[in-house]
């Protein structure tokens, strides 16, 4: 369950939170001063903190500093009425998650304490390099015993303990994320802040303010200073995923980082000093990226001191049964009923199968699985039949190279909604922005990826003309940083 603490003196506010986020799934505590708020805090225990920027004694900007003190891993969202924001905007750079303005969008809101709460749980959860027994809510342990993944457990362990740059290269699903957490929890800045994000899904003109935030009036809307990740995450750990689908100014600027430490807010001069450790993770061949010059060299050769590949799932079959072993525990653990296995005929299956989503894949499949087994044990009949090979393939087809054995809808299914989501929340805030090409953008990459660049089948995927999706690369000039193999 998620506990958030509301601070706040008016109560009709903590009526408004009490209606809007009414669920067994989260649960608000309430104070209605900054001294009471700290009280509370140590014991409550909260993973998000919300909190009025104007309070009686001690007001928001102290509060937030003296939560900071105690703990700089939870969240706080502060609320500001029109007029405050410029208090709000302090608040970011002293390492507040982000505000809202009163009276709230709801909507909006939502998905804030949303992300908020995700950020929260990648903090918090610790990361065991072993299989569970037992896996608690606060924890995630990472399998596996096969030579390559020994391989991984030995970096993390080297890595943890410098402040060394690192890339986590693999394909979709392989548990890139898991792995730059594990390095984050393993280090010496496990009690600050650390923040994931997905460079593939904001727009490119948007990541760069995103990242190092800008003045107000640098470009059409932005009508207010913006703080950027890197001068919230102050001390901390940033995640840059997907850094492959990064544009070039933006890159130059992550160099200078790298190098310097040191940047300035997008349509500023002033220099900014950070200490942020970096972690960036790609399903892209970066080598390829850089020599077709859409991935500045220098940079690759910056991050690539430090190489962790995570191999796909087929390339490591031993590690399955453990994988299985340890999904059941996870999902059994958050179920009353009684502990199922699995029989023998399915786990070769499983053991079997190719496994395009790789990790991420197998983790849905039991999960689907333990729903749809009415015994004790996950039997072949309970798998999705392209794992069982109890699906019959048409005459005309079987064998023949026309469809893939397993088209794998899970990578696509897994990655649209969250990058689609978090595309709206950039609409919200710069109401000028166009979301529908960026989210065409990413499905036609998909869709090639999938169909590993084949058009025809690309176009038939997505339900339109070969010509139109042509015309579409073109616009959108995806065909040259595509990840063919
Ligand atoms: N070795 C592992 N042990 C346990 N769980 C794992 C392991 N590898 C991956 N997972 C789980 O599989 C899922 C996918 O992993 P993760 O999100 O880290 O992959 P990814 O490489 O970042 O994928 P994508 O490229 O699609 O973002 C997560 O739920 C993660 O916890
Ligand atoms: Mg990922």
């Amino acid at each position: 369950m998620d506990k958030i603490l509301l601070i706040d003196d008016e109560t009709d506010v903590l009526y408004a939170f009490q209606r809007i986020f009414e669920s067994p799934a989260i649960q608000i505590v309430s104070a209605t001063s900054g001294e009471d708020g700290l009280k509370i805090f140590p014991k409550a225990r909260p993973n998000l903190i919300i909190m009025d920027i104007r309070l009686g004694e001690m007001n928001g900007l102290q509060t937030l500093e003296k939560i900071r003190e105690l703990d700089a891993r939870t969240p706080v969202i502060m609320m500001t009425a029109y007029g405050t924001t410029q208090t709000a905007i302090e608040a970011m750079k002293r390492g507040a998650y982000d505000y809202l303005l009163k009276p709230f969008d709801i909507p909006k809101l939502q998905r804030l304490v949303q992300s908020a709460l995700k950020a929260s749980r990648d903090m918090r959860q610790s990361i065991s390099l072993d299989t569970l027994e037992d896996p608690a809510d606060d924890e995630l342990g990472i399998v596996g015993k096969s030579e390559p993944m020994q391989k991984v457990f030995k970096l993390i362990g080297q890595l943890a303990s410098s402040h060394a740059t690192a890339l986590i290269t693999g394909k979709s699903g392989t548990g890139k994320e898991i792995v730059a957490r594990a390095i984050y929890h393993h280090s010496p800045r496990s009690p600050n802040p650390y923040l994931a994000i997905n460079c593939a899904a904001i727009p490119e003109n948007l990541l760069e303010s995103e990242l190092f935030g800008h003045e107000k009036g640098a470009f059409t809307g932005a009508n207010a200073l913006r703080i950027g990740k890197f001068e919230q995450c102050n001390q901390g750990t940033i995640f840059l995923d997907e850094i492959g689908d990064m544009a070039m100014q933006t890159q130059t600027r992550i160099l200078r980082v790298l190098q310097s430490g040191t940047f300035e807010r997008v349509g500023s001069n002033r220099v900014i000093e950070v200490d942020v450790r970096i972690i960036a993770g790609t399903n892209r061949n970066l080598e390829e990226a850089v020599a077709n010059r859409s991935f500045r060299e220098d940079l690759f050769y910056r991050l690539n001191v430090v190489r962790i590949r995570l191999p796909p799932l087929r390339e490591r079959r031993e590690d399955i049964r453990l994988l299985v072993s340890y999904f059941l525990k996870k999902f059994g653990a958050h179920s009353n009923e009684p502990k199922k296995t699995i029989n023998s005929d399915a786990l070769e299956a499983l053991e079997r199968h190719d496994w395009p989503g790789n990790v991420r894949e197998l983790e849905n499949v039991i999960q689907r699985s333990l729903v749809v087994t009415k015994g004790e044990a996950i039997l072949i009949d309970d798998l999705p039949p392209e794992i069982s090979g109890q699906h019959q393939l048409p005459d005309r087809l079987a064998g023949s190279k026309e469809l893939p054995a397993s088209p794998e809808p899970a990578a696509a299914d897994e990655l649209v909604p969250p990058q689609i989501h978090q595309l709206f929340l950039w609409a919200q805030r710069s109401s000028d922005l166009k979301i529908m090409p960026a989210i065409e953008r990413e499905v036609i990459r998909l869709a090639l990826e999938q169909t590993e660049g084949n058009q025809l089948k690309a176009a038939s995927l997505i339900g339109i003309s070969r010509n139109a999706l042509r015309r579409r690369i073109q616009k959108y000039g995806i065909v040259r940083n595509l990840d063919v193999q």
